[in-house]
């Protein structure tokens, strides 16, 4: 909820600082401005979590949270995304009790076996994700993350480095090992893009990105397959929450960390 509120507030500022755009790309002292109001996404274990009420709250049960912290230290985004079916956009699966009571999305793990079960018995279990109270899931993410490397930006972790150094091994896949391609050569070469600005110096990495996702994951719907074919690809429609704003304005490591995209720029008040 923080997080969406804070872009909520980024959306509004932003519109307040385009009014009157010649529709050039957005001043970086400008952009820093909105980046600024935006607070550092809350608290540490907070950013990443989905909080689903829609059906519980019809059902007098307290909200789902579901940490994406605790679960993608188990297994990568394509597990769930590509395999299980779970969109990328907060509400949009319709996660109902029936699908997973019959083995479906968190009913896959929550079997009693991989996790902790969905079913009726022991009533305390309904509470593990229906939370009244969110304390619990407090402590445990600090003792979670208490050995894993850090950064400065969404649940101050840095992913890519836990991953890498072996302290966590998320699974690829939920069923044993499935077939997955090979990564292309072709595409080992970081990609440098340069859409809409001269000066951007962002440059992209497949082979990063494959770590944890599949080729489909962005392409067709986010980016265009062909090299500097993505339309209106801007800072601004990142911020919105489009394109590499998909994930790193929820999950992944989030907009405030400038220079991890930029190299060349600093995450202090300069910009
Ligand atoms: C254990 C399963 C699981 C794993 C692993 C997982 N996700 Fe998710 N993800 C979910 C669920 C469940 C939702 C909520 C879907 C809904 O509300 O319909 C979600 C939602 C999202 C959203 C939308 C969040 C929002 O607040 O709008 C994004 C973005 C996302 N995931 C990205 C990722 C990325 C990137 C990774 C890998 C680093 C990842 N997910 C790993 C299950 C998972
Ligand atoms: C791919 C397997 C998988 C899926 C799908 C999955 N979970 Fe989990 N989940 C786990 C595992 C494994 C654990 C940790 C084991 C345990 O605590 O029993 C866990 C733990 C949790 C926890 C406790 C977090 C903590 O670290 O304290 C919550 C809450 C939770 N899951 C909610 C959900 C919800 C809600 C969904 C569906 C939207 C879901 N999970 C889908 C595997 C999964
Ligand atoms: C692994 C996590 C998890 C556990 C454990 C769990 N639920 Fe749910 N439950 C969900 C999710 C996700 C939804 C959909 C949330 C939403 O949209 O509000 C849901 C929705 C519901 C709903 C709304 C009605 C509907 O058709 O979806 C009821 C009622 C419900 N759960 C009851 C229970 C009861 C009773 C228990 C304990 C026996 C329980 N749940 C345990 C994840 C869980
Ligand atoms: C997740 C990666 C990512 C992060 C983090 C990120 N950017 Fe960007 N940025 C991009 C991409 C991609 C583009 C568009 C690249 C292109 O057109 O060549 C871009 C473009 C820009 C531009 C050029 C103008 C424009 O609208 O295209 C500016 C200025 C900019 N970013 C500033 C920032 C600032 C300031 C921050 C931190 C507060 C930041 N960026 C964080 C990926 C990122
Ligand atoms: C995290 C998102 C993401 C994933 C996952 C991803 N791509 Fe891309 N891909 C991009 C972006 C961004 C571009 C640049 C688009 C642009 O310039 O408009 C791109 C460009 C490309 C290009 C053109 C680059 C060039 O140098 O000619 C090819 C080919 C491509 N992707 C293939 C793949 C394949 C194959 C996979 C799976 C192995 C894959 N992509 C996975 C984001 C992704
Ligand atoms: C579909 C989800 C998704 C999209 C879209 C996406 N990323 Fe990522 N990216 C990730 C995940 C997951 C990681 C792993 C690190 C993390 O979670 O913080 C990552 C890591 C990175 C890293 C750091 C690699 C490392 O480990 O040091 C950079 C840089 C990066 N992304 C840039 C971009 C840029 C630029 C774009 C847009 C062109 C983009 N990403 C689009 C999911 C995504």
């Amino acid at each position: 909820m923080a997080v969406r509120f804070c872009c909520i507030v980024a959306s509004a500022v932003l519109t307040v600082l385009l009014a009157g755009d010649d529709g050039k790309a957005i001043d970086r002292g400008e952009l820093g401005k909105v980046l600024q109001v935006m607070p550092p996404n809350g608290p540490l274990w907070k950013y990443g979590n989905v909080v689903m009420r829609r059906k519980s709250a019809k059902a007098g049960m307290a909200p789902v949270v579901f940490p994406h912290w605790s679960h993608r230290a188990r297994y990568t985004c394509r597990a769930c995304h590509l395999e299980l079916g779970f969109s990328m956009r907060s509400g949009d699966t319709g996660i109902t009790r029936e699908q997973y009571l019959a083995g479906r999305y968190c009913g896959v793990c929550h079997d009693g076996k991989t996790a902790f079960s969905v079913r009726n018995g022991d009533p305390s279990q309904c509470g593990r994700c229906h939370m009244k109270d969110t304390r619990d899931l407090e402590k445990r993410f600090d003792t979670f993350a208490a050995n894993l490397p850090m950064t400065s930006f969404g649940n101050g972790i840095d992913w890519g480095e836990a991953v890498r150094s072996g302290l966590i091994t998320p699974a690829n896949s939920i069923h044993t090992e499935r077939f997955t391609m090979q990564f292309p050569d072709k595409l080992k070469v970081p990609t440098k893009l340069g859409t809409t600005s001269p000066r951007s110096d962002v440059i992209f990495s497949h082979e990063d990105h494959f770590a944890e996702l599949d080729c489909s994951s962005c392409h067709p719907d986010i980016f265009n397959i062909k090299k500097k074919g993505t339309e209106a690809f801007t800072m601004e429609r990142n911020m919105y929450g489009n394109f590499c704003g998909v994930c790193h304005m929820q999950v992944a490591f989030p907009m405030n960390d400038c220079r991890r995209c930029h190299p060349q720029m600093s995450n202090s008040t300069g910009y």
